[in-house]
């Protein structure tokens, strides 16, 4: 089923946000990332024709922004902020425990695509450091291996639960 198909009327009120249609590129790109997983190239081209954009120019917004995907990614995008206050406060440690409890490295996915890890720089939250952003909703304060075990125990339930996850982080904040 095509993207129109699954949710045009969401794909219609996205568009009629804009003055141009060119304008909703993004916003339509995080829709496709949530339907089909990551933005594959068939994805980046039937966002293109929705727009009436050259598929180069969708390619390019792709590659330009990190919070869109081109490759496989968990249900649940971890990104760890490594950055200096959060270095001082903890973030190798909180990393450290994150691969070890996932049995994943930075960059990897677990074998049940379930966890991605990430470092990213500043979520500019740096008075509750260390922190991360799952599908871009903050959990902040993770300073020992419980909160971890009980953080990665509360998202894996959310996502078996049904849960309607964004890796575009489009729930973040309601
Ligand atoms: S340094 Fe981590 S949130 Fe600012």
């Amino acid at each position: 089923m095509s993207l129109l198909e699954k949710s045009g009327a969401e794909i219609d009120a996205i568009i009629a946000r804009y003055p141009q249609k060119r304008s909703a590129v993004l916003p339509l790109l995080y829709l496709a990332q949530d339907e089909y997983g990551y933005l594959t190239d068939a994805a980046m081209r039937e966002v293109a024709t929705i727009l009436d954009l050259p598929p180069t120019d969708v390619f390019e917004v792709a590659g330009f922004y990190s919070l869109l995907y081109e490759q496989p990614v968990g249900r649940w995008v971890l990104q760890v902020c490594d950055d200096v206050p959060c270095a001082f406060c903890g973030a190798e440690e909180l990393i450290a425990t994150i691969q070890e409890r996932l049995g994943i490295t930075v960059d990897q996915t677990t074998a049940d695509g379930m966890f991605t890890l990430q470092r990213v720089k500043c979520l500019a939250d740096c008075n509750h450091a260390p922190l991360l952003q799952a599908n871009l909703e903050y959990h902040r304060d993770l300073t020992t291996p419980q909160q971890v075990d009980q953080l990665l125990a509360a998202l894996r339930r959310r996502a078996e639960s049904g849960e309607k996850l964004s890796i575009s982080g489009r729930y973040a904040e309601q």
